[in-house]
């Protein structure tokens, strides 16, 4: 069946058989994707803000003295409240809902890791990036370009779904520069995520920001895989220069 097939309407005849499975409370893959974003962005405010019980009680709604600290807050605020904007906005979410219990597994770990790398960020004893300035300002220059670049990408992948439709199509690059990557990769949306968070990881030199960005390389590799390989599954003339992720590598 169709997930939108109600069941009064299915044609059956008085001898035919139903199974059913009952998959428990469901939820919307939007309400998923917006728990999934504002989770990190008020834990790592909360580490922002230093609220009490997090570091030593003298440093109770203090803030950093450095630059940086105060930059990487902005950025990752900004990632997570465009995330948010592009749920409401932009994507059109094709499949249908998801058990209530999977939002546990999925939240847990956004919320936690957001929560690692808030903490050291954030920490009164943070020590600045090696380079300073100049680090911070290519690694800010790194994150903004993937910003723009996923951004543009989504809403490509947006225009190429007309609302309620189905039908699957090969997206290509369209006017716009930052969606000509889709000559090289199948993906570029994971491309230009893996970006921002190396652009993150420069900038604030942090060892769990980094750690997360090679836990979230491999997560997309192995989803960009697969859609690569069922995007060859299902078109004969797919471009054959495509790679998963990275251009010419993976
Ligand atoms: N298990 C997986 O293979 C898998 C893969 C990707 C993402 N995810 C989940 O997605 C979240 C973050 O990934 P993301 O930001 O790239 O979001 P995403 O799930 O890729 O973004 C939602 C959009 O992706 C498509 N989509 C994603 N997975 C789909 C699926 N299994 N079946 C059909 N359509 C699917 C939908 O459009 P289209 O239907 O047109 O593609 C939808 O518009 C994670 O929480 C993760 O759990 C899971
Ligand atoms: C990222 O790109 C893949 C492949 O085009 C697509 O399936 C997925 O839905 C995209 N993610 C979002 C959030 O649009
Ligand atoms: C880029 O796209 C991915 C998947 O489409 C999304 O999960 C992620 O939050 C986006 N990253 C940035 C840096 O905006």
């Amino acid at each position: 069946c169709k997930d939108e097939e109600v069941l009064q309407t299915l044609p059956v005849g008085t001898t035919a058989s139903f199974y059913f499975s009952d998959l428990g409370p469901q939820l919307t893959w939007g309400t998923v994707f917006l728990t999934e974003c504002a989770g990190p962005l008020i834990i790592y405010l909360m580490f922002y803000f230093r609220l009490p019980f997090i570091y030593s009680p003298k440093y109770d709604f203090t803030s950093s003295k450095h630059w940086v600290v105060h930059l990487a807050c902005i950025c990752h605020s900004f990632h997570y409240i465009k995330r948010i904007l592009e749920t409401l906005f932009v994507h059109r979410i094709s499949h249908g809902t998801m058990p209530l219990r999977n939002i546990f597994k999925n939240c847990g770990y956004y919320w936690c890791t957001a929560a690692w790398m808030a903490y050291y960020i954030n920490h009164p004893l943070y020590t600045t990036p090696y380079y300073g300035q100049q680090q911070v300002n290519i690694g800010l220059y790194i994150f903004l370009f993937c910003q723009v670049g996923n951004f543009s990408i989504h809403v490509a992948l947006r225009n190429l779904k007309s609302p309620g439709s189905k039908t699957k199509k090969i997206p290509y690059p369209t006017k716009n520069p930052f969606t000509w990557i889709f000559w090289l990769v199948s993906c570029p949306n994971y491309t230009y995520e893996l970006g921002s968070w190396i652009g993150f990881t420069v900038m604030t030199q942090c060892v769990p920001v980094a750690f997360f960005t090679l836990v979230a390389f491999i997560q997309m590799s192995v989803w960009a895989k697969g859609k690569h390989r069922s995007y060859l599954k299902e078109f004969r003339d797919y471009p054959t220069l495509r790679s998963s992720i990275l251009p010419f590598i993976l």
